[in-house]
């Protein structure tokens, strides 16, 4: 059974201080260890990775995350963050294409692309986000729609680099205060799919879209999913710390 990639992306939220003391909390909590065949990640803003990773130590157990990053290594792109700066401020994981980038600035399969490339190149990890609107997926086209989003930023990949990937299915109409939990049922076509095309060729395959400590347990025996990506309920830190424990307590059956 695959290790259970379990982590929270922050977005724009928590200050400073506010980060520090949940990370904090984790590094007390977890003891230097991570769940029984769990992985666990956390994704801060940028104003806070550094810090984050210093709380946490550098042999945390918990893999620290950007949430985008340019696909240049350096040059005159105002406002951006590129793979060697993100890797010096202890980034171990990329986050590349959440439905949140693609709609609102201007992220597309091609960058989405240029932007793994650059990240499996710095020797990180990149965490690919795909996920269909409600549009395309009341037309039924969901499965063929992030079959197209992942095999686009995946294209021209050897094996042992596509062995570095961890994709993040997340349907926009499920992320957010604006989205609704998907059921069980309407998982089982996507990741029935991404699993025939990625599973045992990428590290993992997660879901992501409001996930809850109700449905966490469910949506972890969905054949082919391989953790979880999670917003809001991890935001608390006890939100986190109880997905850990539905991961591990999965993660044992
Ligand atoms: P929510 O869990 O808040 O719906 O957010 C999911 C998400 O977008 C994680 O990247």
């Amino acid at each position: 059974m695959s290790t259970l990639w379990i982590g929270t992306s922050w977005k724009m939220t928590k200050t400073l201080d506010e980060g520090r003391a949940w990370a904090e909390s984790l590094r007390d909590d977890l003891g230097g260890v991570a769940p029984t065949g769990v992985q666990p990640f956390v994704i801060p803003s940028f104003t806070a990775t550094t810090a984050v990773g210093e709380v946490l130590g550098a042999d945390s157990p918990v893999l620290l995350g950007v949430q985008n990053a340019h696909w240049e290594d350096a040059g005159a792109w105002t406002g951006e963050v590129s793979v060697p700066q993100a890797k010096d401020a202890g980034a171990q994981i990329v986050e590349i294409g959440h439905s949140e980038r693609r709609e609102h600035f201007g992220e597309t399969v091609e960058t989405t692309r240029r932007k793994v490339s650059a990240t499996l190149r710095h020797g990180l990890t990149p965490l690919l986000c795909i996920g269909e609107s409600l549009e395309v997926k009341d037309a039924g086209g969901s499965a063929e729609f992030i079959l197209e989003q992942a095999a686009g930023a995946l294209e021209g990949l050897s094996a042992d680099q596509l062995s570095r990937v961890v994709i993040a299915y997340e349907p926009i109409w499920a992320i957010g205060e604006k989205g609704r939990p998907a059921t069980v049922e309407e998982l089982i076509e996507p990741f029935a799919a991404l699993g025939e095309a990625y599973t045992g060729k990428v590290t993992g395959i997660l879901y992501g879209g409001s996930v809850n400590l109700d449905n966490a347990a469910e949506l972890l025996r969905i054949e082919h999913v391989t953790g979880l990506f999670v917003g809001r309920t991890a935001w608390e830190l006890g939100g986190y710390l109880e997905l850990l424990r539905i991961a591990e307590a999965h993660a044992a059956r």
